[in-house]
Parts: C-alpha cells; structure tokens; sequence
C-alpha cells in the first residue's frame, strides 16, 4: 500500500502528543486508514531541545518539509498567524489537506484557507480549535447538517474554567492558577488570548459559523475577559446561589415584524452570572461543554476536556484518520469539510 505521509509543524504541548500518537499506534491507525501513516518530518523552532526523536526527522525548514512530495497532509500546530498561514496555504495550494489546532488563524482566515481547500480539492479539518478532546465542530458541520441550528452556548476556554473553579472552589489567588494553567499546558503561548477572552472569542467565531453555515471572524465577536472577575464576586455569586463561568453565545436573532422580522446572528463572550442548577455550572477544572438547540433536534450538550495535549491530540488525530482516509480512497464530496457562505444579515451584540 502507498504511504500516507504526514509531516507536523510544532513539537510542543499537542504536537508532542501527536507524534506520540503517531509513533505509538501506527498499527491501529494503518487498519483504520487501510494504508501506512508514516511520519515525514517535524518542524520546530529550537532543534537543541531533547524530544526523543531520531534527529534526520527533525527541522526548522517548515517551507521545505510541506512541499516534500512525500508529504501528503500537514498538521499545523505551531500556533499564531505567520508563518502559520502561509504553510498552510502553500500546503493546501498544492493538494495537500490540513489539520489544524489554529483557532486564532481559523477565526480570522478560514474563509481563503477553505477557498483554497475548496479549489484543490484538498481537506481542510479543525476539529481540535474548538473545545480540545471534544466533537463540535464536525458534528455541527455534518451530523446537524439537515437541521436548523438556533443557538450555541459554551465554556469553550479551559484555562479560565479553571480559573474561575479553582478561585470559587478553594479561594485560590488569581496569578498562582494562571501559572498552574500554563505549567498543565492549558494556557496558550500568550495567556493574555485566554484571560481577556480572545480565545474563546475566536472559538464562539468557529462555532457560529460553523452552525450558522455563514462567515463569522473574531473582529464580529463582542468580548469581555475574567481578568477584573475577583474572590469577592465569586463570593457574592455563590450567595444567591450562582456561579460564574466565561461563556460564548452564539444565536440567531429575528427582528420583530414591526422592524422587518430580519434575521442576524449575534456571538459575544462573558463572564455570566449562572444558577447552580444550570448544566454549565457543573463543568468545572480545564473541562469545556457546548449546549446546542436546534430545531427538530432540541438541546443536545458535548462535554469533555477542553484543553490540554493528549485531549487535543486527540482531535488532532481523528482529523487526520479522516483527511487520510479520503487521501487513500480518492476525495470527497465538494464541500465536505468547510462550511458554505450564505448571507447574515448584521452581527452584533444583543
Ligand atoms: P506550544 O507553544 O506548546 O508549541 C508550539 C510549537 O511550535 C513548539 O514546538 C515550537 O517550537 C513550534 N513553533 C513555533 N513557531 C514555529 C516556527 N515559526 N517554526 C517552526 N516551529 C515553530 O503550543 P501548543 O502545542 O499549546 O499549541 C499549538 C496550537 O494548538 C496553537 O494554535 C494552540 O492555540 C492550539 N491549541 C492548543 C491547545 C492546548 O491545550 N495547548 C488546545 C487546543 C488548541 P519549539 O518547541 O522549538 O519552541
Ligand atoms: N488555551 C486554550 C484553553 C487551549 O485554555 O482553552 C484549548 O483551546
């Protein structure tokens, strides 16, 4: 059988995971695909680091290692805009499909990275952007595909659920979690992207276009962080018997008739006041969980660990077992794997 050739662009907290994974089932995943998955190369920054791996499959010439004619998928988890964006473009530019953990590229490029997809013919998967270990972004792109997704509401950033638990759980200061978040591979290279809120900005981008089969970048999202949040308003919350978590909502938003009974979409991230009772105010620690209502399906929830490497490596892979699948047996349907553009009317806070 032809190899399927992957080559992973960054070693660190999920790729490390990856290329475990990679090394470690290869048999499994050789059944699964029906074709070898052999592992090209590497790319990283610092090739001094000890990472337990033959050196020859080690580099720092990304460029190089994507256009290898043996390289047939890319998974891009090196993080942050450039050179991020252009390997992948130039990856999927020359037929070659992506796997990405990106969110903050996604949020922003996902529409010239899916064109370029699209025009190749190649897969572009993202599964691990949103939520770490669990399925939402492909449930919602396939298996909700014939419903009519209403609204998305979230704890979709770990490292500020595990802020906010810690803090109300056991009074724990601030700066001390943030720090056991980043040293846990929660937080990411900038903590900043979590505490302020982008981070979950660009995963609400993700799901409501994913959901919606429309266009939303994390400039549409309106965002507010949990850096201001203190002990004493976890106090005051858990006296009225609330809780407080980030959470991105994402809904449709129908104007009243006597307005013209248009139709827009509205994403916004905050820290929100929510009842004990409510399902959300169980996730706590690094856990994440997505609420979804459609129509004909009602509420469905997706929990599970929402950061950390081996639960995003774990998105990661079924990614790929998908992308090398379709590699192997020959394509797939048009527009499988990204999300049409169908007009919104306004985006905006509500
Ligand atoms: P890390 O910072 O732990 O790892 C980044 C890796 O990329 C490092 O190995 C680094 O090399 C390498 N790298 C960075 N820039 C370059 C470059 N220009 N050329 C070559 N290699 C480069 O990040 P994470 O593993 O935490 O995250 C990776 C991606 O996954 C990000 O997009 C993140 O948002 C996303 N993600 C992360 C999750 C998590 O829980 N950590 C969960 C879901 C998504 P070196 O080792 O030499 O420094
Ligand atoms: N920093 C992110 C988080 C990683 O804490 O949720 C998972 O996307």
């Amino acid at each position: 059988d032809r190899p399927i050739g992957v080559a992973v662009l960054g070693m660190g907290t999920v790729g490390a995971e990856v290329v475990r994974i990679l090394r470690d089932h290869a048999e499994d995943l050789r059944n699964r695909v029906g074709a070898p998955v052999v592992l090209r190369g590497v790319s990283v920054r610092n090739l001094d680091k000890d990472r337990g791996l033959p050196a020859e499959l080690l580099t720092t010439d990304s460029e190089s290692l994507v256009a290898r004619a043996d390289v047939d998928i890319v998974i891009e988890l090196m993080g942050g805009i450039e050179p991020a964006r252009g390997l992948i473009k130039a990856a999927l530019d020359a037929g070659k499909s992506v796997v990405t953990a990106n969110k903050a590229l996604l949020a922003v490029y996902t529409g010239e990275l899916a064109a370029s997809a699209e025009n190749n013919r190649a897969d572009l998967y993202f599964e691990a952007a949103v939520a770490g270990a669990i399925p939402v972004v492909r449930p919602l792109i396939q298996s909700l595909s014939g419903d009519r997704v209403n609204k998305v509401v979230g704890i979709v950033n770990g490292t500020t659920n595990f802020i906010l638990s810690a803090m109300a759980e056991t009074g724990a200061d601030y700066h001390d979690v943030l720090a056991e978040a980043t040293r846990l591979g929660y937080a990411e290279a900038d903590p900043t992207a979590d505490v302020e809120g982008y981070d979950a900005a660009a995963k609400a981008a993700i799901l409501a276009s994913v959901a919606f089969h429309t266009r939303v970048t994390s400039a549409d999202v309106y965002r507010e962080g949990i850096s201001k949040i203190t002990s004493e308003d976890l106090e005051t919350a858990a006296a009225v018997g609330c809780t407080v978590k980030l959470l991105a909502i994402c809904e449709r938003v129908t104007e009243g008739p006597e307005e013209g009974g248009k139709e827009s979409i509205s994403v916004r991230v905050y820290p929100a006041l929510i009842p004990r009772k409510h399902p959300l105010a169980a996730v706590n620690e690094a856990y994440n969980a997505v609420v979804v209502e459609a129509e004909n399906a009602g509420r469905l929830m997706f929990y599970g660990q929402g950061a950390g490497g081996a639960p995003t490596a774990s998105a990661v892979m079924g990614d790929l077992v998908m992308a090398a699948r379709n590699k192997f047996y020959g394509g797939r349907a048009p527009g499988e794997s990204v999300y049409a553009e169908l007009p919104i009317a306004s985006i905006g806070e509500t």
